[in-house]
C-alpha cells in the first residue's frame, strides 16, 4: 500500500547534518506522498530528529516529546517517530519507557522510513538502527524548504573518535557521496536559483571518492557557477592541507570563512580529548591560513571542564582565545557521554566549576566578537542578501563571505541578490547598516 495525502511534520534538533537528513527524510518520504507541513496541529506524522551530543540536547527531546503526546491524545491516528543520534542511542528504550513513540529510525536507515511508517499504521512498532559503512543517500534528492541557501551533505559519519564525543558511536564510520553526484546536484541547485552552497560532513576534509579528496570536490563544485557562494564545513585543524588553503585562497567565490574547532586550549587536555594536535600547530596553521587569505574570518567550538581540567588549562584556552581573536564560537560545558573513552574518566570539575569557567570564556568571546564587529563601523561589505530580517518586516538580512549577519532596511533590495551595505553600527552578533546606492554588487 502506497501512503498518500498524508502530512508530515518534521522538528530538528543539533547540527547542520541533521537539517541536511531531515531534508532527505522529506525527500524519501515526499516520494510516498507526504507533503511537508509547518505544525504539528494538523501533521499525520510528527517526526522528531534528535541530537545526542550532550546530555541537555537529549534532555530538551524528551521533554518535547512529552509534550508532542498531546498530538497523539487528540488523534490516536497521528504516528510519531524518533530520528538520528538519540534513536541510533536509545533505540528500544524510546519504545519502550516513552509510549508516545511509534518509529525509531538511525540516521543510516532512513530508507527504510516508508515501510516502517506503512506498518506502525497497521498497529506494529518499528525500530531500524543499524549504521552502514556505504549508505550516503547519493541517489536521494533532499526536499529543500530554505530558499537561496542550500545545505549539502557530502560525507557521512566520523573515524577520528575524540574521547569526548558520541558521533562515531551515533553516525558511524565515514564514507562519502561521489563526486560526480554532488557536482550534478550543485549544477541543478544554481539552475533553481540557488546562491550558496554549504558542504557539509562531521569532518568534511575526510571527503574521498576514489582518487578524489576533499579539494578536488571544492575546486569541481566551486567551477560549477561562480555567481554561487560555497561553504563548508567542519574542518579537523588536523586535516587542513595546504593543498586545500590554496583551493580557498584562489577561488573567490569560496567563502573566506573557516570553522576550525580548538575544543581547549592546553597540550595536555588536547591529548587526552586526542584531538591529535597542539596548540602550537593549531596556531602556525591559523597563521598559514591568514598569510594566504588575509581577510579570513575564523570560529571556534570550545569544551569547558572536560575530565581533570585545571585552571591553568582553562587559562591556556582563554590565551589561545585572545591569540587567535576569533570571529565567533560555540561554547560548551564538557557532558559525559557513554560509550565514549571520556565516559571512563573521572568527571571531576564540578558543574558549578564548569559553569564559572564557561562564562568567563562566553564573556571573552563576546567581547572579541564586539571588538571585532565595532572596526568594522564606516566599511563597505558586499552581501548576499537571505531573507527577510527576524526582527523587522522593513529589514532584510544578509551575510558577508565572512559569514557576518548584516541587517539593513530593504530599499528596492530583492533576496538572492548581492548588493553592498556601509555597516554603522555593530553588535557582538550583528552588523546594522544601509544600502550602498546605485548597482548591485
Ligand atoms: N560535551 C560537550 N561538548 C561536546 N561536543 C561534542 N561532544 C561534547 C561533549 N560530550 C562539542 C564539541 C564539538 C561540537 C559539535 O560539540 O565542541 O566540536
Ligand atoms: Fe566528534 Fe571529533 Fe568526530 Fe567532530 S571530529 S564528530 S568532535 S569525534
Amino acid at each position: 500500500m502506497v501512503v498518500t495525502d498524508k502530512k508530515i511534520y518534521i522538528e530538528t534538533y543539533g547540527c547542520q547534518m541533521n537539517v541536511a537528513d531531515s531534508e532527505v527524510v522529506l525527500g524519501i518520504l515526499g516520494n510516498e506522498g507526504y507533503a511537508p507541513i509547518n505544525s504539528p496541529e494538523t501533521a499525520d506524522l510528527i517526526l522528531v530528529n534528535t541530537c545526542s551530543v550532550r546530555d541537555n540536547a537529549e534532555k530538551r527531546v524528551h521533554q518535547r516529546l512529552t509534550e508532542l503526546r498531546a498530538y497523539k491524545q487528540n488523534n490516536p491516528e497521528v504516528l510519531i517517530g524518533v530520528l538520528g543520534c538519540m534513536a541510533e542511542r536509545l533505540r528500544t528504550e524510546l519504545i519502550e519507557k516513552n509510549n508516545v513513540v511509534d518509529i525509531v529510525v538511525g540516521p543510516d536507515e532512513y530508507r527504510k522510513l516508508p515501510k516502517l511508517v506503512e506498518d506502525a499504521y497497521a498497529g506494529q512498532r518499528g525500530i531500524a538502527v543499524k549504521l552502514s559503512r556505504v549508505e550516503s543517500y547519493d541517489d536521494i534528492t533532499p526536499l529543500r524548504t530554505e530558499g537561496i541557501t542550500a545545505w549539502l551533505s557530502v560525507m557521512r559519519g566520523c573515524d577520528k573518535f575524540c574521547t569526548f564525543c558520541v558521533v562515531p558511536f551515533t553516525r558511524g564510520r565515514e564514507r562519502s557521496r561521489t563526486l560526480t553526484s554532488v557536482v550534478e546536484e550543485v549544477r541543478k541547485l544554481s539552475e533553481q536559483g540557488v546562491k550558496e552552497v554549504t558542504l557539509l560532513g562531521q569532518n568534511v576534509n575526510s571527503y574521498k571518492d576514489s582518487n578524489y579528496d576533499f579539494t578536488d570536490l571544492l575546486q569541481e563544485v566551486a567551477s560549477v557557477d561562480r555567481t554561487m557562494r560555497i561553504r563548508y564545513t567542519t574542518s579537523h585543524p588536523q586535516d587542513m592541507s595546504d593543498k586545500l588553503i590554496e583551493v580557498m585562497a584562489k577561488n573567490d567565490n569560496i567563502c573566506k570563512y573557516i570553522h576550525l574547532p580548538v575544543q581547549s586550549g592546553s597540550d595536555r587536555i588536547l591529548k587526552l580529548m586526542n584531538r591529535t594536535y597542539t596548540i602550537d600547530h593549531y596556531l602556525n596553521l591559523m597563521k598559514k591560513i591568514r598569510l594566504a587569505m588575509p581577510e579570513v574570518a575564523f570560529s571556534t567550538d570550545i569544551i569547558s571542564g572536560f575530565p581533570t581540567e585545571t585552571v591553568e588549562d582553562h587559562q591556556m584556552t582563554l590565551e589561545v582565545m585572545k591569540e587567535v581573536r576569533y570571529d565567533g564560537a560555540y561554547m560548551f560545558k564538557y557532558s559525559p557521554r557513554e560509550n565514549t573513552k571520556a565516559w571512563n574518566m573521572n568527571d571531576d570539575v564540578d558543574d558549578k566549576e564548569k559553569g564559572r569557567r564557561l562564562n568567563e570564556i562566553v564573556l571573552l568571546q563576546e567581547a572579541i566578537s564586539n571588538e571585532i564587529n565595532q572596526s568594522m563601523i564606516g566599511k563597505t561589505v558586499k552581501i548576499l542578501v537571505e531573507n527577510d530580517s527576524s526582527r523587522s518586516s522593513d529589514d532584510l538580512m544578509g551575510r558577508t563571505d565572512t559569514n557576518k549577519k548584516v541587517v539593513f532596511p530593504r530599499g528596492n533590495a530583492l533576496i538572492g541578490e548581492y548588493r553592498t551595505v556601509t555597516i554603522e553600527r555593530a553588535t557582538a552578533h550583528t552588523l546594522i547598516g544601509t544600502l550602498t546606492a546605485g548597482e548591485n554588487a
